[in-house]
């Protein structure tokens, strides 16, 4: 099959955008305003962009508390999400009211970062602390504003628990992390579906 997206005719039940661009991984962005209130959520639209400096996105659709609250204090976390936490992550997407801590709500403690003001989430097993660089407000084809706003941060201090260093690598399957697909579905790796390729010579730079 092919659409349009113009026209949207895919014919089928839902839009199968996010279940292509997929699985996502999930950041779980904790943010501070600059009255000193505690946010909390997941945005799976949301990667790394640069091993050097590290840099990461995550895109807000429509203007939300976490994207305001960055743009307050300039700062944030992006904790690792895992199967284990599954449901206080879903549950930190809730719509509170400004000010009310998706941390409470959803009987997750923080533990303070170390460079950042904006505490990471205790449980999970690697954070990583964020400055704002800046944020891009994307307009469509036509110019249009879209109100959809990719925030970009560049990393500065990273937690690990030091239980997931094996040899002296960290066992991205042994934190089972639990990423985005379409719908209501997500995903999760099974350390067993690992496999390693080495770069052909002459790859040049990145991964
Ligand atoms: C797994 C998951 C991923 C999400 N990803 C995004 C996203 O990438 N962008 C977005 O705008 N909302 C996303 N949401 C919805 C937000 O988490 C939700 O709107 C939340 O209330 C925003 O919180 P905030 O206003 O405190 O920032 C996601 C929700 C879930 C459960």
């Amino acid at each position: 099959m092919f659409y349009d997206v113009r026209k949207n005719d895919h014919g089928l039940p839902h839009d199968p955008f996010k279940a292509i661009v997929a699985p996502r991984p999930i950041g779980w962005i904790t943010s501070m305003s600059k009255t000193g209130e505690i946010n909390l959520a997941p945005y799976s639209w949301f990667n790394g962009v640069s091993s050097r400096p590290p840099t990461v996105m995550f895109s807000s659709e429509t203007r939300k508390d976490s994207l305001a609250f960055v743009e307050e204090t300039g700062e944030f976390v992006c904790n690792f999400t895992t199967y284990e936490l599954r449901e206080q992550v879903n549950l930190t997407s809730a719509t509170l009211p400004r000010g009310v801590s998706e941390m409470e709500h959803a009987g997750l403690a923080a533990a303070p970062s170390r460079l950042v003001r904006p505490p990471r989430v205790a449980a999970s097993p690697c954070a990583l602390e964020c400055l704002w660089l800046k944020t891009v407000s994307l307009e469509d084809i036509d110019g249009r504003p879209t109100d959809r706003h990719v925030v970009f941060g560049q990393v500065i201090g990273i937690y690990i628990d030091e239980r997931f260093i094996k040899d002296g690598l960290l066992d991205t399957g042994a934190m089972r992390p639990i990423q985005r697909a379409g719908y209501h579905d997500y995903y999760t790796v099974h350390p067993d579906t690992r496999f390693s390729m080495k770069r052909p010579p002459g790859g040049g730079g990145g991964s």
